[in-house]
Formats: C-alpha cells, sequence, structure tokens
C-alpha cells in the first residue's frame, strides 16, 4: 500500500463527504420520480436518482482529487483503470428498490489503490446508516467499531445474495445455489442492494454473501468494509477476490470454506439457462 495512515484518513473523509452528498440527493428525489429508464437489458433500470446523485458525487471528488481516475456506474470512466488512485462510484445501488419505493438502498464509494481496496464507504440514507473503513484503520457504522458475526456453522448462518441483470440469458444465474443454500441455513436473503449486503456482513448483521455479475462501483468500497471488520473476500474457490470478475465470496471468516464448498457443488438448473417469451 502506497498511502500513509495519514492520506488513507483524508481519503476516508472524502468518500465520506461525496457518500453524503450523494444520499441527500437520493432523500430529496425518493417518492418523487416521474419516469423510470431501461439501460437495455429487462429490469436494468435508471433513473434522475441515479444521474444526480452521481453528479454530486463526482463533483465532490473531483473538487478535492482532480487527478484521480475515476469509475462512476452512470458516466463510466475518466482516466485509467490501471491509474494509482482509482475511485469506484455506485451513485445509486438498489436502483430497482428504489424506484419501487423499497427503502433498501446506498450510495457506494470506494478507493481502489494500485488495484487494491483501500477506503470505502457506504451510506444508507433512509436508514441513516453511514459505514466507513479504510485499510488498516478499522470498520465502522455510524463511527462505532463493527465487526462480522461468529457464526460458525451454516445451518446457524443467515446469507444474502442476488441475481446479475443478465440472468435471463446464462445458465450460470445463481437460482440453484439460491435453492441450495436456503437448504442448508437459516435463510438466503436478497437484498437488492450489494454494498448493502456487504457493509450488513461487515456489522454482523448477515454471516456472509455471494453473488456474480457484479461491477467493481458495487464492490470496492463494501470489500474494504468486511476485510477491516474481521472477515474474509475471496473467489468463490477461495482464491485470491479479483474485483473486475465480478464474482464475489464474502463471510465473516468462519463460514467461508463451508460456504465455498456448497457454492462449487452445486449443478446449474438447466430449465431456467434461456429467457423465455412469457
Ligand atoms: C445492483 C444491486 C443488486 C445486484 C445487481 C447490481 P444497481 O446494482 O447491487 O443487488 O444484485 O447485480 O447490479 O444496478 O442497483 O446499482
Ligand atoms: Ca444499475
Ligand atoms: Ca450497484
Ligand atoms: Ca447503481
Amino acid at each position: 500500500m502506497s498511502a500513509t495512515s495519514d492520506q488513507l484518513q483524508r481519503f476516508l473523509e472524502i468518500a465520506s463527504e461525496a457518500a453524503l452528498a450523494g444520499g441527500a440527493v437520493l432523500q430529496a428525489y425518493w417518492g418523487k420520480l416521474t419516469e423510470i429508464g431501461e439501460k437495455g437489458r429487462p429490469g436494468d433500470l435508471v433513473t434522475a436518482a441515479d444521474q444526480a446523485s452521481e453528479a454530486e458525487v463526482l463533483a465532490v471528488i473531483r473538487r478535492h482529487f482532480p487527478d484521480h481516475a475515476i469509475l462512476a456506474e452512470e458516466s463510466g470512466q475518466f482516466g485509467e483503470q490501471s491509474a494509482e488512485f482509482l475511485w469506484a462510484i455506485d451513485p445509486l445501488d438498489g436502483t430497482t428498490n428504489y424506484a419501487h419505493q423499497y427503502p433498501f438502498f446506498a450510495v457506494s464509494v470506494g478507493l481502489l489503490i494500485n488495484g487494491i481496496p483501500a477506503v470505502g464507504v457506504v451510506f444508507d440514507p433512509f436508514h441513516q446508516d453511514l459505514f466507513r473503513a479504510a485499510k488498516g484503520l478499522g470498520a465502522t457504522r455510524n463511527r462505532q467499531p463493527i465487526q462480522v458475526s461468529q457464526t460458525a456453522n451454516l445451518s446457524q448462518s443467515l446469507l444474502v445474495t442476488g441475481f446479475a441483470y443478465d440472468r435471463h440469458e446464462t445458465i450460470d444465474n445463481n437460482y440453484a445455489e439460491f435453492c441450495h443454500l436456503t437448504h442448508k441455513t437459516q435463510g438466503v436473503r436478497r437484498g437488492g442492494a450489494a454494498a448493502i449486503d456487504l457493509a450488513y456482513v461487515a456489522c454482523g448483521r448477515l454471516d456472509g454473501f455471494w453473488e456474480r455479475g457484479l461491477s467493481p462501483w458495487d464492490l470496492a468500497a463494501g470489500v474494504v468494509l468486511i476485510e477491516e471488520a474481521g472477515g474474509r473476500v475471496t473467489a468463490y474457490d477461495t482464491s485470491p477476490f479479483q474485483i473486475h470478475s465480478g464474482r464475489i465470496l464474502a463471510t465473516n471468516g468462519h463460514l467461508h470454506e463451508a460456504l465455498s464448498q456448497e457454492l462449487l457443488s452445486v449443478q446449474p438448473l438447466p430449465q431456467f439457462g434461456v429467457r423465455s417469451e412469457e
């Protein structure tokens, strides 16, 4: 890591300022959307709130760090992906929830330093939950330290997962894994906002999370939260996590090997492999 703890602390403060600014926009638009757009794939929504939140987040980051690279969901990439400092920004994680006024959504602001998630802020404005973490500085929720759960058996665990927007076109749609783990645990939630799913594992409300088809802006902040809260983040097979793979297994650490083995043992449900003409 090429940043000092003072630098990391500063990045964390600016990430928080940006996430809070985006969150204020989401609160202002809540329940007031007049139009909901689709990005091309069925169910892949975008709204004025996504765009206005992103504008606020980017304005804060650019004001403080004009030389840093940015990867933001709605406006794309500025600068090199291989830049020393790359901000990964999801201005509204949980757009489907938000559009339906289901109050489970967040702003996610992460910073990759030389490709490694190093700073993360996830802000849920509806519940006023501010999750923050930076490498070596610990993780907090509303300024109080957080830790992952102690749950050590899958049979006693509560997990969370999600389904990518391309689920209708692929057999790798996570339906079989969802059924299998629902049977083996106390439950598997589908929160609909990956950044909050990760934050909830970090603070022990949930014991583990897996998903495929995610983007760096969904993952960057939450990965730092979990690692700093004492959890573990890898690929499904426990090999090192690669943020551009889109595939993540994140747990309290105690369940990690067992959950990995279950995920690797599952066969797809072929009848759900292609989109049907309903
Ligand atoms: C989505 C949410 C959802 C996950 C999807 C993501 P968005 O992000 O995080 O939980 O299952 O794969 O794309 O589009 O609401 O920002
Ligand atoms: Ca989206
Ligand atoms: Ca997202
Ligand atoms: Ca989003």
